[in-house]
């Protein structure tokens, strides 16, 4: 199985990854990287000196006897330890950038890409799930860069140097240590099997967490007014529950690393006792000898603990490395698209056979057959579920069509980069979401050259100065996150300007008056449709009310055009569209309980 073998250090993907993880991250940050080895060789120096200078304590000063010689030997071990000192502190901040710019940049890129990702990629998927994988996939690299090239690097020179040191008092006994390292890394290697089995899923579990979490509290008025308190509540422990049990199983397999290690180094002390005083006895060894073999065993032992920790980290990190190379490495979705532009072309739509499903059980369109005139006024009708919402996302360019073709201006909108596409279309849909700032800062947001006239002007034909007059500061009145402060009347009309500063050439609403009383509307339809701008407008709607400004509209039924004309020819010709219309007057009557608009918009028309 491709997951049982992955991001085991052997496999050629795991250090397919490692390596690209390096390069990546050495070569911009190489200056930092210089200067944490020359701290790192300065620490394994310093260390080994260290133990060295043990010989020099017990031969020249106590076995010798000689007052004299301490002082000098006082002031040698003082300057080692302020050298390796200095050496660890400036490491351990360089440390510290070195982690945190390689998993900031990660972060970073991953963020970005599932920006550019397709609407697609998102549907079904709740946001926190996504954030969770931009923290946890950034701070792996940061985790594993500064392991491989710092922790483990300060680790294993230190201990090359103190087995320098071993080698140089007493060969013999070095090498019977050396017969008990593969035992260790035979042990370890095992743990570490484990605890990578234990990471796989926990970016699921992390992101359980946040969804429950940020649900609950996002819908808390929904939550309350059913009485969700509960589940919500039930939710959220349970996925810490889960995320519990798997942390302790990770910490069970971390932890038995360290005792695993001490029992090792107590065998090796209790035969160097042994060995030692039988050397000392009858072969004629010095004791600052064994003094300084013993000391650098000891010093050894640090290093050589957290490398086997640091290995158990890596390879938990690992899996999330590998997640996030396989992510980013995802052909972008604008890599198949073309290099085309609309700036030049008169905004008709043509529908040529379109259909689409979201997936193969849910067919949405069929064979949509259609061309709307540049600086058409075309209004979309059609029941609940008709696929009114997934045409405009098709013209879009949200989704491409799964066969068929839309064109704007002649030009096939598959061929033309995103960008250049949303450039072009204006979207102003029911849920207008605005982001954290000013009136004036999101409608801006349309348009980054509108000057401050056009802004105003747009507030004004949106009718949103109406309402900013009202308020302290006007159009710099803060909408709270997501206009949470504004009604969702009011937060539609700075949807609506917004999307009137961005001048594009085909504007789409998708009931996106819905919220608004009938005054409000009349006024905005007004603005919006009216004849100054040469703009196509795709208008949905379930308002009879607002088809009086149209010129021609679509009836949807089960994902297919079934008609398309003007009202009058419609109402002759169309069972769908007096149906759909009979009942919308129906539904209309119910919740105002009046005519007066649906009866002065039928004189108008048929008078
Ligand atoms: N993201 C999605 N994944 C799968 N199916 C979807 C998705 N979005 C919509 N559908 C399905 O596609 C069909 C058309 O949906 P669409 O949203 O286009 O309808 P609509 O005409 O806009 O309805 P409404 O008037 O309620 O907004 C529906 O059957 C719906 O269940
Ligand atoms: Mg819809």
């Amino acid at each position: 199985m491709k997951e049982e073998t992955r991001s085991d250090l052997s496999t050629p993907s795991t250090r397919q990854a490692i390596r690209r993880l390096l390069v990546e991250s050495v070569i911009p940050l190489r200056k930092l990287f210089i200067g944490s080895l020359i701290c790192m060789l300065a620490v394994a120096g310093f260390t080994a000196a260290l133990a060295w200078s043990t010989k020099l304590i017990v031969n020249e000063v106590f076995v010798a006897a000689n007052a004299s010689a301490a002082i000098g030997v006082a002031l040698l071990v003082i300057g080692v330890s302020l050298g390796k000192s200095l050496s660890q502190y400036v490491n351990s901040i360089l440390s510290v950038q070195i982690n945190r710019k390689v998993a900031i940049r990660y972060q970073k890129q991953v963020f970005r890409k599932f920006l550019f990702q397709n609407v697609q990629e998102f549907a079904g998927i709740a946001a926190p799930r996504h954030m969770a994988k931009v923290n946890l996939w950034g701070s792996a690299c940061g985790q594993v860069v500064l392991a491989l090239t710092n922790k483990f690097l300060t680790d294993i020179l230190t201990l090359i140097a103190l087995v320098g040191v071993m080698i140089w008092q007493d060969p013999v006994m070095s090498l019977v240590t050396a017969v008990l390292f593969p035992l260790i890394f035979f042990l370890v290697s095992n743990l570490t099997r484990r605890v990578r089995e234990l990471s796989k899923a926990q970016a699921e579990l992390a992101g359980n967490i946040s969804t429950a979490g940020i649900e609950a509290i996002s819908g808390i008025k929904t939550v309350k007014s059913y009485g969700l308190e509960e589940k919500s509540f039930a939710r959220f422990s349970d996925a810490v529950a889960a995320m519990e049990k798997r942390l302790y199983a990770i910490a069970r397999a971390t932890s038995a690393t360290v005792p695993l290690m001490e029992l090792l180094g107590g065998i090796c002390i209790g035969l160097f006792v042994i060995y030692a005083s039988w050397q000392t006895l009858s072969q004629g060894k010095t004791p600052g000898e064994f003094t300084a073999f013993i000391t650098a065993f000891l010093l050894a032992y640090q290093p050589a603990e957290r490398i086997t920790k640091t290995m158990v980290a890596v390879q938990r990190n690992l899996v999330h490395v590998e997640d996030m190379f396989a992510f980013l490495d995802q052909p972008d979705p604008n890599d198949s698209r073309g290099e085309g532009s609309l700036d030049d072309v008169a905004p008709s739509i043509t529908f040529e056979d379109v259909s689409f499903e979201y997936d193969a059980s849910s067919p949405a369109l069929h064979g949509v057959q259609a061309a709307i005139k540049p600086g058409e006024r075309v209004a979309i009708v059609g029941r609940s579920g008709a696929g009114k919402t997934t045409l405009v996302d098709l013209v879009q360019g949200f989704y491409p069509p799964t066969s068929g073709r839309i064109l704007i201006g002649g030009v096939d909108i598959n061929t033309i980069p995103e960008a250049e596409l949303r450039r072009h279309v204006a979207l102003i849909s029911q849920d207008v979401f605005l982001f954290e700032g000013s009136l004036r800062d999101n409608i801006a947001d349309g348009r980054a050259d509108a000057t401050p006239e056009e802004i105003t002007d747009a507030a004004d034909r949106a009718a949103v100065s109406g309402f900013a007059a009202q308020l302290e500061k006007g159009l710099d009145t803060p909408v709270g996150p997501n206009g949470t402060s504004l009604s969702g009347g009011q937060k539609q009309r700075v949807g609506i300007a917004r999307a009137l500063v961005k001048q594009a050439k085909v504007y789409i609403y998708d009931e996106a008056t819905s919220a608004l009383d009938g005054e409000n509307e009349r006024a905005i339809m007004k603005a919006t449709l009216g004849r100054e701008s040469d703009s196509t407008i795709l208008f949905i709607t379930h308002r009879p009310s607002t088809l009086e400004w149209v010129d021609r509209i679509m009836v949807m039924k089960d994902g297919k055009l079934v008609a398309f004309g003007a009202h009058e020819e419609l109402v002759e010709s169309s069972k769908a569209y007096r149906s759909l219309f009979n009942l919308a007057v129906e539904q209309q009557k119910k919740a105002k309980g009046r005519y007066g608009r649906i009866l002065g918009f039928f004189q108008r028309n048929t008078g």
